[in-house]
Order: C-alpha cells, then sequence, then structure tokens
C-alpha cells in the first residue's frame, strides 16, 4: 500500500533526541526556544510560541487576542474539527461560512453578512496547504476591527505574493506526524505582536511569569525539548520537502485530465499537505477500487464541521451547501516527499482507471 502519509525521521532526528535524553533537561528548555527561534525566522514574524498541539496553539492564539464569552468567531466548516472547537474552548461561538468551489477555502464575498456586533474575529484555515484569500479577508477584518488568527495547521510555508501564511497575523500550526513536518504532536503560533506573543507564554504555562506567581488563568500547553529537537532538524528539511510535494503534485496534476485537481492561485504558494480530487458519483465505490489497488486514500473531511453531531447538539443548522456537497466528493491522494516515480505511475494509473 502507498499511505497517504509517510513521516520521515532520519538520523538527525534521532541524535537530537538523544542528546536531549542525555542531558537531563527534558520539559521546555533551550530545544524550544531554539526551535521558536528558527520557526520565527522562517515565517518572517518576531515571535514563535511553541505549544503542545495545534489544537492548543489555537485556543491559546484567541484566548491570548482576548476572545472569550459573549463573542463571535467567523471560520469555514470545512476543516479539522479543532479549527472550531478551539473557538468553543474559549466561550465564544463559531460562526460559519461556506467555502469557494475552487479553493475549498472560506469564502471572502460571504464574510460580511455574517458580521455582527458581536463578532470578534475571524479564523481562516489554509485547508490542504492552500492559502486563503489573505488580502481579502484581512481587508474585510481592518474595515469591521476584527481580529484575524490564522489556522495554518497545514500550511508550514505556504504563501502569498512572497508572504508566509502565519505572518499577516497571528498564525497557528501543528506538527502532528502527518502534518509536513513533526514533532509526533506540537504546535507553534507566530506573531508580530508584542502583547500576544507575551500573554500566549503565559497562557501555556499556568499564567505563570515568576516561579508559582499566577498573573492569569493558564494551562499546561508546554511543548517538549525532545519534541522541539525532533522539530529543528525537521525545520532544516522542510524547504527540500515542500519543493518535492509541490513537483509530485504537479506531476500529478498533469496527468489527471479526467478529475477535478486541485487549483492554485497566481502568486500563491500551496504547500500540498494533502492533494485532494473531486470525482462525481460514486466515491465510497472509488476509493474502494484505490485502495484494493494499493493506493491509500482519506477524506478530509467526510462531515462539515456545522454537521457533526457535537454541533448539531449544539443547535448549528446552517446550510451551507459548497461545504456539503465538497465534503461528498474529495479523496485524498498520496502527495509526500517520500513518494517514488514509479509510485507516482501507479497513482495516476489506478486514478485514470477509475
Ligand atoms: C486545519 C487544522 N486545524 C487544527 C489542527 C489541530 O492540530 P493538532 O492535531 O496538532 O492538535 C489540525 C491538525 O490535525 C488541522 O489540520
Amino acid at each position: 500500500m502507498i499511505p497517504i502519509a509517510r513521516p520521515v525521521i532520519g538520523e538527525e532526528e534521532k541524535q537530537a533526541v538523544l542528546a536531549v535524553l542525555e542531558s537531563g533537561m527534558l520539559a521546555q528548555g533551550q530545544q524550544v526556544r531554539a526551535f521558536e527561534e528558527a520557526f520565527a525566522e522562517y515565517c518572517g514574524v518576531k515571535y514563535a510560541v511553541a505549544t503542545s498541539s495545534g489544537t492548543t496553539a489555537l485556543h491559546t492564539a484567541l484566548l491570548a487576542h482576548g476572545v472569550g464569552p459573549g463573542d463571535e468567531v467567523i471560520t469555514t466548516p470545512f476543516t479539522f474539527i479543532a479549527s472550531a472547537n478551539s473557538i468553543l474552548f474559549t466561550g465564544a461561538r463559531p460562526v460559519f461560512v461556506d467555502i469557494e468551489e475552487d479553493s475549498y477555502n472560506i469564502n471572502p464575498t460571504l464574510i460580511e453578512e455574517k458580521i455582527t456586533s458581536r463578532t470578534k474575529a475571524i479564523l481562516p484555515v489554509h485547508l490542504y496547504g492552500n492559502p486563503c484569500d489573505l488580502e481579502a479577508i484581512m481587508t474585510i477584518a481592518d474595515r469591521h476591527g476584527l481580529i484575524v488568527i490564522e489556522d495554518a495547521c497545514q500550511a508550514h510555508g505556504a504563501s502569498v505574493h512572497g508572504k508566509k501564511v502565519g505572518s499577516f497575523s497571528t498564525g497557528c500550526f501543528s506538527f502532528y506526524p502527518t502534518k509536513n513536518i513533526t514533532t509526533a504532536e506540537g504546535g507553534m503560533i507566530t506573531t508580530n505582536d508584542d502583547g500576544v506573543a507575551e500573554r500566549a507564554r503565559l497562557i501555556r504555562q499556568h499564567g505563570m511569569r515568576k516561579r508559582y506567581y499566577h498573573e492569569v488563568l493558564g494551562y499546561n500547553f508546554r511543548l517538549t525539548d525532545i519534541q522541539a529537537a525532533i522539530g529543528l532538524a525537521q525545520l532544516g528539511k522542510l524547504p527540500e520537502w515542500t519543493a518535492k510535494r509541490i513537483a509530485n503534485a504537479r506531476y500529478l496534476t498533469e496527468r489527471l485530465p479526467n478529475v477535478v485537481t486541485p487549483t492554485v492561485r497566481d502568486g500563491y504558494v500551496h504547500v500540498f499537505h494533502q492533494y485532494t480530487i473531486r470525482v462525481n458519483g460514486d466515491r465510497d465505490a472509488a476509493v474502494e477500487k484505490l485502495n484494493a489497488a494499493g493506493i491509500g486514500t482519506a477524506i478530509y473531511y467526510p462531515i462539515p464541521v456545522h454537521q457533526q453531531p457535537v454541533y448539531r447538539q449544539l443547535g448549528y443548522h446552517d446550510s451551507l451547501p459548497v461545504a456539503e456537497r465538497v465534503s461528498r466528493q474529495v479523496i485524498s491522494l498520496p502527495v509526500h516527499p517520500a513518494l517514488t516515480l514509479a509510485e507516482l505511475d501507479r497513482i495516476v494509473s489506478e486514478v485514470n482507471r477509475l
């Protein structure tokens, strides 16, 4: 089976972990600081604050921006549930806006009709590694005095006209094993805002600047030095892996004329966390055939967030037709940097045989 994702852990990561284990300093320390500095530089921002996951990065970023009970946060229904749940964790309410037909990202032309006096923030998601229309979203946010928190959990290194995602406002990244780089579990907040960075550091560590003096309500959302050491080694390889993902995606797109392939706007760099096609007809049968032929697939995501049972129980009954339709049509194919040419050719021939 050609797997849908294959984390690449080499000698450098193993040696880095061993060095941390031998140092005896395992929790958040030197390695975390070094990883934060390197990641901030990579994204072109002043600060990066490491957290225990992408979910806790989003939760912390929202809290650091003062989002809380009574607030509304506009987001996309077509995402991993953590994007919306992180809003609920703060006591605020996610408000869903339908997606674009081509990018599958939040549709900026539909945002303004959902803005109310309670709207505090917009939380767009760069789905599959494809940047949102950030220029339009930032313009709307500026016009209405709203905060923007980018969910860049799938989009390490993606950019719009040369500017990396996560640097337009406050960004949140995940380092889960399937992501473009991994720390096993881990997350990162990126920002140019001194106050947000400072509050995020407090919130991830029980509101504590000075030992056992707790200024605000905080959590244990820390990354460990073991994880940060892996992250530092992975970050060095990210540009090469991203180039390979983009090349693999191009190879597939040039050879798959019969399905809807991903679109990339002029001036946008899509980093292909996922390579996602759309099929008409029986998707389950298509997935079954591909799997039987040894092609790993995944459905991101089969049910939009507003239709998930937990959101139904919360009283969500929106009608978001594009997200609902697209969620029944998408199939993600392997695109990771460890794919060989022979594997790419197998994917092409099996998809074209459908
Ligand atoms: C779009 C999106 N948001 C948030 C998350 C949450 O990240 P994590 O799994 O590291 O908590 C993920 C990762 O799965 C994601 O894909």
